[in-house]
């Protein structure tokens, strides 16, 4: 059966469809919705069965749902309707929200249902309950869907708001002016509410030291208070902004205007005004606890982006971690993010571009070596959230790499520009998944989901549906592993192999090999990676589907 997946962009939700469906058989197809020509010619060109958009920005055109079943995802509950759903939801403070599956018609958002799912609404950002409960809502309703698409058990629902179970309404586009924060009258709970209805886009727009900044990245600031509006302290990249009853922290920044106009460390954005702040613990970026013998060391980098800084922070905190008595160390990333590598934004924002890549590869070197390196523990990668690039292979560098199910990795640095990469991938992944896999995986550059990522060795176990369940299995395994008897004779048996790894070929060397291509990509006469960069930073639209995801465009690979 021949599915489309017709999407705005190839986001975290469109990826995870995608590795669902395909290890289900599905013959799959991608296409960026980037406008009607474009569209209605990969429908001819695929000759879908059934169309699925999971993303999408405008109506389908109509010669498409006309002709074909289209199955549009709307982040909302039945009846909602709009393109600003879960900002609506997370504002108005509603308490559950949900997904549902309709059918494309005339009307936008107004077709036959044909499953919708509710959930709990956690207090996050927007772009987490996207990732996390709208995904797993979504790829339910799909599945379900396509099921019984498949046994032609499908009934669809007209929408009808007399009926009782239709509690969602139509709500127009959410503006500025909706969510503005008003710094003398906003509770603490106000404001989380306004910044996280519009985080990760686009942010809600303030005027901050006299200049106008979109605010992304808030956490309650405990125990501080102040005028409120006033600064009154900083935390790792975050500053506390005080509010009528208490504080926030924010801990990114986007200026409107500006050279930079895209999200970087607040304390970047507002160098000299932060400058004078007390510096204090209290941001919730790097955090360290133990337990049973068990050392966990949670990192949660806005948008898994990790900056030279930010790297030699968490290398710090790991080498601290190691002179502990915990055996066995867990590295638990984020709730979103595990890594998603150099900081790219960060990067851009630079004096030098090239320089500040330089600085930022070796930063993440730095920490790699020292968990591969690091023998008196067991290290533990724990994958709440998704990883790419550079960040797969970090944490590839610990004993072992457990993964929710369900995350999203995409184990490649190619897409980036052509960009060779480095974190000692050259030895962590050949290592554990043999020379052939490695070249697959690395060329491939396609998302994985955690069940193939163990099946081919990058992952070594995956559990638990929900980030909760997921830690708790995590900590019961790893006490299990600290309490073992045969955790001497492993870290025993690390050590030799470790020994015999680098009499073989040293780290050393595989680094210096990475960092001759890395240098090239970042000050040879190839401009790719500094192009592929700026595109990202500043999202310029993508033009056509890369050919790797769209395979009606594929010559070679043209369906019968
Ligand atoms: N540096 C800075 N920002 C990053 C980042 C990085 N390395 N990786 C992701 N982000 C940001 C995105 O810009 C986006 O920002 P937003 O909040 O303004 O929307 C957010 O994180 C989510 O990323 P997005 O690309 O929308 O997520 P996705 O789930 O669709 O895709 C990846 C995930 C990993 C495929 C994609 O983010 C990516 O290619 N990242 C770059 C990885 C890379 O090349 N790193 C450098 C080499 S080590």
């Amino acid at each position: 059966m021949r599915v489309l997946l017709l999407t705005h962009a190839f986001n975290s939700l469109s990826q995870r469809l995608f590795v669902e469906l395909r290890q289900r058989g599905f013959e799959l197809s991608v296409e960026f919705d980037i406008n009607d020509e474009t569209s209605i010619e990969a429908v001819a060109l695929f000759r879908p069965d059934l169309i699925v958009a999971p993303f999408l920005k405008r109506a389908i055109p109509e010669s498409i749902w006309a002709n074909h079943v289209c199955l549009v995802v709307h982040p909302g509950i039945r009846g909602d309707r709009g393109p600003s759903a879960l900002d609506w939801a997370i504002l108005n403070g509603e308490s559950s929200w949900g997904v549902t599956l309709l059918q494309a018609n005339a009307e936008m958002d107004a077709g036959d249902i044909w499953a919708s799912v509710e959930f709990p609404l956690r207090a996050a950002s927007k772009a987490s309950i996207y990732r996390h409960e709208v995904t797993e809502a979504a790829v339910s309703v799909v599945l379900d869907a396509l099921e019984c698409w498949r046994h032609g058990s499908v009934v669809p629902e007209p929408l009808d708001y007399s009926h009782p179970a239709v509690r969602g309404r139509l709500r127009p586009l959410l503006r500025q002016s909706d969510r503005r924060i008003d710094w003398q009258r906003d509770d603490t709970a106000t404001v989380l509410r306004k910044i996280r209805s519009g985080d990760g886009v686009p942010g809600v727009l303030d005027r901050l030291c006299g200049r106008d900044c979109f605010l992304y990245d808030a956490h309650p600031a405990a125990g501080l208070s102040g005028a409120p509006g006033e600064l009154l302290a900083r935390s790792g990249p975050a500053v506390a902004r005080a509010t009528v009853d208490g504080s926030v922290w924010i801990g990114h920044l986007r200026e409107r205007q500006g050279s930079h106009p895209f999200k970087l460390p607040a304390v970047q954005v507002l160098r000299q005004e932060s400058a004078g702040l007390p510096e204090i613990a209290g941001y919730p970026e790097i955090e360290y606890r133990e337990r049973s013998g068990v050392g966990y060391l949670r990192f949660a980098f806005y948008n898994g982006a990790m900056s030279s800084v930010q790297c030699e922070r968490l290398l710090e905190a790991y080498r601290q971690a190691c002179r502990g008595s915990a055996r066995v160390i867990v590295l638990l990333g984020g709730p979103d993010f595990w890594s998603n590598g150099l900081h790219l934004n960060v990067i851009e924002a630079a004096a030098s571009a090239a320089d500040c890549s330089w600085e930022n590869i070796n930063a993440i070197n730095d920490l790699a070596r020292e968990i591969i390196t690091s023998n008196r523990q067991i290290t533990i990668s724990a994958l709440q959230g998704n990883a790419g690039a550079g960040g797969v292979f970090l944490a590839r560098a610990a004993d072992l790499v457990w993964a929710r199910d369900g995350v999203i990795l995409n184990p490649h640095y190619k897409d980036m520009g052509n960009l060779y990469g480095s974190e000692y991938w050259t030895y962590l992944l050949p290592g554990r998944v043999g020379e052939a896999r490695a070249q697959r995986i690395t060329q491939g550059r396609l998302p994985m989901g955690s069940l193939e990522a163990r099946e081919l060795g990058l992952v070594d176990a995956c559990f638990g549906g929900s980030n909760e369940g997921f830690v708790a299995e995590v900590e019961r395994e790893a006490e299990r592993l600290a309490a073992d008897p045969g955790l001497q004779r492993r870290l025993r048996e690390k050590a030799q192999h470790r020994a015999e790894d680098e009499r073989r070929k040293p780290l050393a060397a595989y680094r210096q090999a990475e960092l001759e291509r890395m240098q090239r990509n970042f000050y040879g006469f190839d401009p790719s990676y500094h192009v592929a960069r700026y595109n990202f930073v500043y999202k310029v639209p993508k033009s056509r589907t890369p050919i790797t995801i769209a395979r009606h465009r594929d010559k070679r690979k043209l369906p019968e």
